[in-house]
């Protein structure tokens, strides 16, 4: 199995780049831990769904689940991105499958997961709902300002399509007694913030909290149940240096989350060594916060 590696070598860790603001290109990859994750646990013989992971942070979720040696189906709505980061990831030696749908579409969740696990010829374990930006929502505005006919599409991503997927693989985890469920949340869940995501937030509260009365459903049947709450990571929409600059100055660790981040982070929670973990909501953000 080969290590995932970045073009650009190894970088130190200049003092003035931690006093300064911060630069996309240059100072937040010096700042990362290194790109390449390396085997901490041992997943083979495991199978994962990673949704949306077409494109962002999905993608390093995807990585570090092969890196540990885990089947990935790579789940999108946009069928060529999933293929795209299928060819990735078995050109970088792992065994993944693409399988395009809907998460807000129970059917199209029940149809797809069959279809991909007949595939690998192994069935879901580990669970990664990762897809939480929905298409057609508006973005960044007031909640005073969003008709009423707007405010669904956050709700049905991030409560519905997680639960249609949870619905769909949980019952196979309990049957084997064994399964991991990783929710990808935000700290706008956690945090009241002023900056036109109450509707995003509130899903994402919506779901951290249907998490911790599922671990303890599901924690007597060996399935662990578990949501990552990430801070802002270097997808972020906001590419102007002068915006994004004091944002980045306030994290402590004074960058953004990468995907080797979120890769280690899930990777560890999809782990048999992280099976007395349970139920909680655990920050990925640099110290941002610290509840
Ligand atoms: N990027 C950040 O700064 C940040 C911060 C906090 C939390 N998050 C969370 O991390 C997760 C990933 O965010 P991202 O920035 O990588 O998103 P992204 O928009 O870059 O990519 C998400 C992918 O999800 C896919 N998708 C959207 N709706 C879907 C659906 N209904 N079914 C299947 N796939 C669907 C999209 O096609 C896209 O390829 C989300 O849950 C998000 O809320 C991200």
């Amino acid at each position: 199995m080969k290590q995932h590696e970045t073009d650009e070598p190894r970088q130190s860790r200049a003092a003035s780049d931690v006093r300064d603001g911060w630069d996309v290109n240059e100072t937040n990859r010096a700042r990362a831990h290194d790109d390449r994750l390396c085997m901490m646990f041992d997943l083979s013989g495991h199978t994962a769904l990673v949704t949306g992971a077409g494109k962002g942070m999905g993608v390093g979720m995807a990585r570090g689940l092969v890196t540990q040696g885990a089947a990935v189906i790579v789940n999108d709505l946009d069928p060529a991105l999933a293929e795209e980061r299928v060819k990735e990831l078995v050109d970088f030696g792992g065994s993944a499958v693409a399988a395009a749908f809907d998460v807000t579409d129970l059917a199209a969740v029940q149809e797809g997961v069959a279809m991909a696990s007949e595939l690998l010829g192994s069935r879901v374990d580990i669970l990664v709902n990762n897809a939480g930006i929905p298409k057609s929502a508006v973005s960044v505005t007031p909640f005073l300002d969003i008709a009423r006919e707007d405010w669904a599409p956050y709700i049905d991503l991030n409560l519905y399509g997680s639960l249609h997927c949870i619905k769909v693989m949980a019952p196979g985890m309990v049957e084997q007694g064994w399964g991991r469920i990783v929710q990808i949340s935000s700290g706008a869940g956690r945090v009241g913030l002023s900056i036109g995501q109450a509707l995003y937030g509130a899903s994402k509260s919506g779901i951290e909290g249907f998490i911790r009365h599922l671990s303890q459903e599901l924690g007597p049947h060996g399935v662990t149940a578990n949501a990552l709450a990430l801070g802002l990571m270097e997808n972020v929409e906001i590419r102007n240096r002068e915006l994004l600059r004091p944002l980045v100055a306030a994290i402590p660790n004074r960058r953004l989350g990468s995907l080797a981040d979120v890769g280690a982070a899930v990777a560890f929670l999809a782990s048999p060594e992280a099976g007395h973990l349970n139920g909680q909501t655990i920050n990925l953000n640099g110290g941002a916060t610290t509840n």
